[in-house]
């Protein structure tokens, strides 16, 4: 089973930091082994050209943030998924919670997006996470299943397989987030396998990961993976993600062949 571990930069980093620390991950890959445990990056767009270029031929996919759902035209200051594929991105990033909240993201824009970047053969990296009231209300699973559903409804099975779903509670992201605690998303990520389970490429989790909660929240059911901010935005912290990634998908691993089950 793979193990996505990813992090998004969001709005940091010069051109001079990004292809140092992508230079940085291609050397510290050149000397581990990460099993079956798959790394994205997804850069500022300054950043998205070079990077890829610095991690090309290494196993780490490079991804966008954000990318428009026409291919081009006058659509001053964004992106198109063409554009952003041309660049080196193998992923894109739709829905981030912030992109919601500030820029007038909407399921509707998410699903054009969606179907914008399966029509070029990229993965979409769908984001989804309740607000708080709705967590506080008990009905989170209700809400993100339904995002989810809004997003991805109708696909087919094989662009269906190509999507991997990040749930992000929107009250655990960010500098002003509580994590979650790894109780507390049981329900969800259970509702979300119900629907999505073996049909999508992965179900990752994000918001606060950091090195100390990493592995209770690997070790949930249904959770294929991480998508990481703060605690990745300093090569160090990313790779050290990565070996504590690596070494529990590797003990997984060598207990099922012991048990004789497929993963
Ligand atoms: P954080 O960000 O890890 O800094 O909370 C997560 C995210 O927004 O994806």
């Amino acid at each position: 089973m793979t193990v996505w571990i990813g992090t998004s930069w969001k709005m940091n980093k010069t051109l001079a930091e990004a292809v140092d620390y992508a230079g940085g991950l291609r050397q510290a890959l050149s000397g581990r082994s990460l099993g079956s445990v798959q790394p994205f990056i997804i850069p500022p767009a300054t950043a998205l050209a070079s990077v890829a270029g610095v991690l090309d031929g290494t196993s780490v996919l490079v991804g966008a943030q954000n990318a428009h759902w026409e291919d081009a035209g006058a659509w001053t200051g964004e992106v198109s998924v063409p554009q952003v594929s041309d660049a080196g991105a193998r992923l894109v990033e739709i829905g981030h919670s912030e992109r919601r909240e500030h820029f007038g993201e909407t399921d509707e824009t998410v699903r054009k997006k969606v179907d914008a970047t399966l029509r070029h053969g990229l993965i979409p990296l769908l984001c989804i996470g309740e607000p708080d009231e709705v967590h506080n209300a008990g009905t989170s699973s209700e809400y993100i299943l339904e995002q989810a559903r809004r997003a991805l409804d109708g696909l087919e099975d094989a662009l269906l397989a190509k999507v991997l779903i990040a749930y992000e509670p929107i009250w655990a992201i960010g500098a002003g987030g509580r994590p979650a605690h790894p109780d507390e998303l049981r329900a969800p990520f259970a509702a979300l396998a119900g629907t999505f389970g073996g049909r999508v490429a992965g179900l990752l989790y994000g918001g606060s990961v950091d090195l100390a909660n990493a592995s209770g929240l690997l070790d949930l059911p249904h959770v294929d993976g991480l998508f990481v901010g703060r605690a990745a935005w300093a090569l160090e912290g990313y790779v050290q993600l990565l070996d504590l990634a690596a070494g529990l998908a590797g003990g997984d691993e060598r207990r099922s062949e012991m048990e004789g089950v497929d993963q």
